[in-house]
Protein backbone atom coordinates (compact mmCIF):
# COMPACT_ATOMS: atom_id res chain seq x y z
CA UNK A 1 0.00 0.00 0.00
CA UNK A 2 1.24 3.43 -0.91
CA UNK A 3 1.27 6.55 1.23
CA UNK A 4 -0.81 8.26 -1.58
CA UNK A 5 -2.92 5.66 -2.71
CA UNK A 6 -6.08 6.82 -4.74
CA UNK A 7 -4.52 10.44 -4.54
CA UNK A 8 -4.50 12.89 -7.57
CA UNK A 9 -1.45 15.39 -7.43
CA UNK A 10 -0.15 18.32 -9.88
CA UNK A 11 3.41 18.77 -9.80
CA UNK A 12 3.97 21.87 -12.09
CA UNK A 13 7.52 21.81 -13.60
CA UNK A 14 8.23 18.44 -13.32
CA UNK A 15 9.58 17.53 -16.70
CA UNK A 16 13.21 17.59 -15.11
CA UNK A 17 15.05 18.48 -11.54
CA UNK A 18 13.28 18.29 -8.30
CA UNK A 19 9.62 18.68 -10.05
CA UNK A 20 10.59 15.38 -11.76
CA UNK A 21 11.54 13.41 -8.68
CA UNK A 22 8.80 14.44 -6.62
CA UNK A 23 6.39 13.24 -9.60
CA UNK A 24 7.95 9.79 -9.20
CA UNK A 25 8.29 9.62 -5.76
CA UNK A 26 4.03 10.14 -5.87
CA UNK A 27 3.88 7.80 -8.77
CA UNK A 28 5.70 5.18 -6.61
CA UNK A 29 3.46 6.32 -3.89
CA UNK A 30 0.08 5.73 -5.56
CA UNK A 31 -0.60 8.63 -6.61
CA UNK A 32 -1.90 9.84 -9.70
CA UNK A 33 -0.07 13.04 -11.07
CA UNK A 34 -0.63 15.78 -13.87
CA UNK A 35 3.01 17.29 -14.53
CA UNK A 36 3.54 20.58 -16.23
CA UNK A 37 6.49 22.46 -18.42
CA UNK A 38 6.74 24.29 -21.21
CA UNK A 39 9.17 22.20 -23.79
CA UNK A 40 6.41 19.85 -25.26
CA UNK A 41 9.05 16.77 -26.04
CA UNK A 42 10.91 17.12 -22.24
CA UNK A 43 7.17 16.77 -21.24
CA UNK A 44 6.37 13.74 -23.41
CA UNK A 45 9.70 11.97 -22.07
CA UNK A 46 8.85 12.63 -18.19
CA UNK A 47 5.60 11.35 -18.63
CA UNK A 48 7.33 8.30 -20.48
CA UNK A 49 9.47 7.85 -17.60
CA UNK A 50 6.32 8.61 -15.32
CA UNK A 51 4.25 5.68 -17.07
CA UNK A 52 0.19 4.95 -16.72
CA UNK A 53 -0.09 6.93 -13.63
CA UNK A 54 0.95 10.25 -15.09
CA UNK A 55 -0.50 13.00 -17.68
CA UNK A 56 1.64 15.99 -19.20
CA UNK A 57 -0.11 19.07 -19.74
CA UNK A 58 2.22 21.87 -21.30
CA UNK A 59 1.92 25.12 -19.92
CA UNK A 60 3.94 28.38 -18.72
CA UNK A 61 2.93 29.35 -15.47
CA UNK A 62 3.70 32.68 -15.99
CA UNK A 63 0.69 32.64 -17.61
CA UNK A 64 -2.73 32.44 -16.51
CA UNK A 65 -4.67 31.01 -19.25
CA UNK A 66 -2.11 28.08 -19.19
CA UNK A 67 -3.00 27.44 -15.84
CA UNK A 68 -6.91 27.58 -16.54
CA UNK A 69 -6.17 25.11 -19.09
CA UNK A 70 -4.18 22.87 -16.31
CA UNK A 71 -7.21 22.21 -13.74
CA UNK A 72 -9.52 22.09 -16.96
CA UNK A 73 -8.26 19.04 -17.64
CA UNK A 74 -7.97 17.78 -14.27
CA UNK A 75 -11.59 18.56 -13.88
CA UNK A 76 -12.47 16.67 -17.35
CA UNK A 77 -10.13 13.82 -16.74
CA UNK A 78 -10.13 13.22 -12.40
CA UNK A 79 -13.07 15.66 -10.91
CA UNK A 80 -11.06 17.05 -7.87
CA UNK A 81 -7.45 17.20 -6.51
CA UNK A 82 -6.09 16.31 -3.51
CA UNK A 83 -2.09 17.91 -3.81
CA UNK A 84 -0.78 20.47 -5.48
CA UNK A 85 2.85 21.31 -5.75
CA UNK A 86 3.81 25.25 -7.09
CA UNK A 87 7.47 24.22 -8.03
CA UNK A 88 7.79 25.50 -11.48
CA UNK A 89 10.82 28.06 -10.84
CA UNK A 90 13.47 29.98 -12.33
CA UNK A 91 16.73 30.72 -9.88
CA UNK A 92 18.67 33.03 -12.28
CA UNK A 93 21.48 35.06 -10.61
CA UNK A 94 22.45 38.59 -11.32
CA UNK A 95 24.09 41.13 -8.63
CA UNK A 96 21.04 43.48 -7.64
CA UNK A 97 22.76 46.69 -9.35
CA UNK A 98 23.07 45.00 -12.79
CA UNK A 99 19.23 43.96 -12.85
CA UNK A 100 16.71 45.79 -15.41
CA UNK A 101 13.05 45.44 -15.27
CA UNK A 102 12.71 42.32 -16.98
CA UNK A 103 15.09 40.29 -15.22
CA UNK A 104 12.82 41.47 -12.43
CA UNK A 105 9.59 40.97 -14.23
CA UNK A 106 10.72 37.04 -15.62
CA UNK A 107 11.65 36.11 -11.62
CA UNK A 108 8.71 37.50 -10.34
CA UNK A 109 6.20 36.39 -13.11
CA UNK A 110 7.54 32.36 -12.54
CA UNK A 111 8.28 32.72 -8.99
CA UNK A 112 5.85 34.47 -7.80
CA UNK A 113 2.95 34.73 -10.13
CA UNK A 114 3.36 31.33 -11.56
CA UNK A 115 3.16 29.84 -8.20
CA UNK A 116 0.32 32.02 -6.48
CA UNK A 117 -2.09 31.60 -9.31
CA UNK A 118 -1.30 27.42 -9.15
CA UNK A 119 -2.39 27.52 -5.93
CA UNK A 120 -5.33 29.68 -5.98
CA UNK A 121 -7.05 28.21 -9.38
CA UNK A 122 -6.80 25.01 -7.72
CA UNK A 123 -8.89 25.60 -5.20
CA UNK A 124 -12.58 24.81 -6.95
CA UNK A 125 -11.03 21.12 -7.18
CA UNK A 126 -9.29 20.78 -3.98
CA UNK A 127 -11.00 18.05 -1.78
CA UNK A 128 -11.10 18.62 2.40
CA UNK A 129 -7.56 17.73 3.37
CA UNK A 130 -5.81 18.50 0.80
CA UNK A 131 -2.28 19.32 1.12
CA UNK A 132 -0.70 22.41 -1.13
CA UNK A 133 3.30 22.80 -1.07
CA UNK A 134 5.46 25.48 -2.98
CA UNK A 135 8.95 25.09 -3.43
CA UNK A 136 10.85 27.75 -1.60
CA UNK A 137 14.61 28.27 -1.53
CA UNK A 138 16.85 28.38 1.63
CA UNK A 139 17.82 31.97 -0.98
CA UNK A 140 14.50 33.32 0.84
CA UNK A 141 16.13 33.27 4.42
CA UNK A 142 19.78 33.84 3.27
CA UNK A 143 21.49 37.22 1.68
CA UNK A 144 23.94 35.41 -1.13
CA UNK A 145 25.70 37.87 -3.83
CA UNK A 146 23.37 37.46 -6.93
CA UNK A 147 20.60 35.48 -5.57
CA UNK A 148 18.80 39.14 -4.34
CA UNK A 149 15.69 39.28 -6.72
CA UNK A 150 15.32 35.05 -7.01
CA UNK A 151 15.44 35.33 -2.92
CA UNK A 152 12.91 38.10 -2.64
CA UNK A 153 10.59 35.49 -4.87
CA UNK A 154 11.06 32.79 -2.74
CA UNK A 155 9.92 35.15 0.72
CA UNK A 156 7.24 36.26 -1.07
CA UNK A 157 5.87 32.70 -1.69
CA UNK A 158 6.73 31.64 2.04
CA UNK A 159 4.40 34.88 2.84
CA UNK A 160 1.67 33.07 0.71
CA UNK A 161 1.82 30.13 2.39
CA UNK A 162 0.56 31.77 6.20
CA UNK A 163 -1.79 33.48 4.50
CA UNK A 164 -2.97 30.43 2.76
CA UNK A 165 -2.91 28.16 6.21
CA UNK A 166 -5.12 30.93 7.81
CA UNK A 167 -7.90 31.07 5.68
CA UNK A 168 -7.96 27.24 4.00
CA UNK A 169 -7.86 26.18 7.85
CA UNK A 170 -11.67 25.44 7.97
CA UNK A 171 -11.45 22.95 4.44
CA UNK A 172 -8.77 20.51 6.60
CA UNK A 173 -6.36 21.94 3.61
CA UNK A 174 -2.50 22.59 4.46
CA UNK A 175 0.17 25.18 3.23
CA UNK A 176 3.49 24.52 3.54
CA UNK A 177 7.25 25.47 1.80
CA UNK A 178 9.54 22.98 0.97
CA UNK A 179 12.86 25.15 0.99
CA UNK A 180 15.90 23.19 -0.46
CA UNK A 181 19.59 24.38 -0.34
CA UNK A 182 21.66 24.00 -3.75
CA UNK A 183 20.64 20.71 -4.71
CA UNK A 184 22.06 18.92 -8.34
CA UNK A 185 19.72 19.49 -10.90
CA UNK A 186 19.60 21.16 -14.43
CA UNK A 187 19.28 24.54 -12.66
CA UNK A 188 21.83 24.24 -10.67
CA UNK A 189 24.29 23.29 -13.35
CA UNK A 190 23.75 26.51 -15.00
CA UNK A 191 25.02 28.64 -11.69
CA UNK A 192 28.47 30.25 -12.05
CA UNK A 193 31.05 28.00 -10.83
CA UNK A 194 32.15 30.41 -8.74
CA UNK A 195 28.32 31.04 -7.11
CA UNK A 196 28.63 27.01 -6.70
CA UNK A 197 31.52 27.32 -4.72
CA UNK A 198 30.91 29.92 -2.18
CA UNK A 199 27.54 28.03 -1.51
CA UNK A 200 28.93 24.96 -0.91
CA UNK A 201 31.17 26.18 1.19
CA UNK A 202 28.33 27.73 3.44
CA UNK A 203 26.61 24.37 3.85
CA UNK A 204 27.32 22.64 7.49
CA UNK A 205 27.29 19.04 5.69
CA UNK A 206 29.50 20.30 2.88
CA UNK A 207 27.78 19.01 -0.09
CA UNK A 208 25.30 19.29 -2.37
CA UNK A 209 22.16 17.53 -1.91
CA UNK A 210 20.20 15.13 -4.60
CA UNK A 211 16.22 15.75 -5.71
CA UNK A 212 15.29 12.20 -3.84
CA UNK A 213 16.26 13.91 -0.62
CA UNK A 214 14.07 16.35 -1.76
CA UNK A 215 11.12 14.41 -3.19
CA UNK A 216 11.17 12.36 0.46
CA UNK A 217 10.45 15.96 2.25
CA UNK A 218 7.75 16.29 -0.57
CA UNK A 219 6.24 13.15 0.55
CA UNK A 220 5.75 13.61 4.31
CA UNK A 221 4.28 17.19 3.06
CA UNK A 222 1.70 15.91 0.53
CA UNK A 223 0.73 12.54 2.85
CA UNK A 224 -0.84 12.29 6.16
CA UNK A 225 2.63 11.49 7.75
CA UNK A 226 2.11 15.32 8.14
CA UNK A 227 -1.44 15.67 9.15
CA UNK A 228 -0.56 18.52 11.69
CA UNK A 229 2.14 20.17 9.81
CA UNK A 230 1.03 23.56 8.32
CA UNK A 231 2.32 26.78 7.65
CA UNK A 232 5.16 25.92 8.16
CA UNK A 233 8.49 26.03 5.79
CA UNK A 234 10.82 22.25 5.99
CA UNK A 235 14.36 22.96 4.52
CA UNK A 236 16.23 20.41 2.93
CA UNK A 237 19.87 22.09 2.82
CA UNK A 238 22.34 20.27 4.90
CA UNK A 239 21.83 23.13 7.43
CA UNK A 240 22.60 26.17 4.81
CA UNK A 241 20.00 28.23 6.35
CA UNK A 242 19.94 27.33 9.70
CA UNK A 243 23.79 28.00 11.38
N1 LIG B 1 18.23 23.12 -7.64
C1 LIG B 1 18.39 23.81 -6.54
O1 LIG B 1 19.47 23.88 -5.97
C2 LIG B 1 17.23 24.53 -5.91
C3 LIG B 1 17.43 25.07 -4.63
C4 LIG B 1 16.39 25.76 -4.01
C5 LIG B 1 15.16 25.86 -4.65
N2 LIG B 1 15.01 25.32 -5.90
C6 LIG B 1 13.68 25.48 -6.52
O2 LIG B 1 13.20 24.21 -6.91
C7 LIG B 1 12.33 24.35 -8.05
C8 LIG B 1 12.80 23.41 -9.14
O3 LIG B 1 14.16 23.69 -9.42
P1 LIG B 1 15.10 22.70 -10.24
O4 LIG B 1 16.46 22.87 -9.71
O5 LIG B 1 14.50 21.36 -10.33
O6 LIG B 1 15.02 23.45 -11.66
P2 LIG B 1 15.28 22.91 -13.15
O7 LIG B 1 16.19 21.75 -13.12
O8 LIG B 1 15.64 24.10 -13.95
O9 LIG B 1 13.81 22.44 -13.58
C9 LIG B 1 12.81 23.40 -13.64
C10 LIG B 1 11.54 22.76 -14.15
O10 LIG B 1 10.53 23.77 -14.19
C11 LIG B 1 10.04 23.90 -15.52
N3 LIG B 1 9.73 25.31 -15.72
C12 LIG B 1 10.57 26.37 -15.70
N4 LIG B 1 9.90 27.49 -15.93
C13 LIG B 1 8.59 27.13 -16.10
C14 LIG B 1 7.41 27.84 -16.37
N5 LIG B 1 7.42 29.17 -16.56
N6 LIG B 1 6.24 27.16 -16.46
C15 LIG B 1 6.21 25.82 -16.29
N7 LIG B 1 7.30 25.10 -16.05
C16 LIG B 1 8.48 25.75 -15.95
C17 LIG B 1 11.14 23.35 -16.42
O11 LIG B 1 10.65 22.82 -17.63
P3 LIG B 1 10.52 23.74 -18.96
O12 LIG B 1 11.84 24.44 -19.11
O13 LIG B 1 10.20 22.78 -20.04
O14 LIG B 1 9.39 24.68 -18.69
C18 LIG B 1 11.67 22.21 -15.54
O15 LIG B 1 10.82 21.08 -15.64
C19 LIG B 1 12.38 25.82 -8.43
O16 LIG B 1 11.27 26.48 -7.88
C20 LIG B 1 13.67 26.31 -7.78
O17 LIG B 1 13.64 27.68 -7.49
C21 LIG B 1 16.00 24.66 -6.54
Amino acid sequence: MGKLDNKVAVVTGATEGIGLAIAKTFVHEGAFVFITGRREKELAEAVDQLGPMAVGVQGDVAKIADIVRLYDRVAQQKGHLDIVVANAGLGDVMPLAKVDESFFDRLFDVNVKGAFFTLQQSLPLLRNGASLIITGSVAGSKGTPGLGIYGATKAAVRSFVRTLTAELADRGIRANVLSPGPIQTPLMDRQPAETLHRMVSTIPMGRIGNVDEVAKAALFLASDDSSFTTGAEIFVDGGRAQV
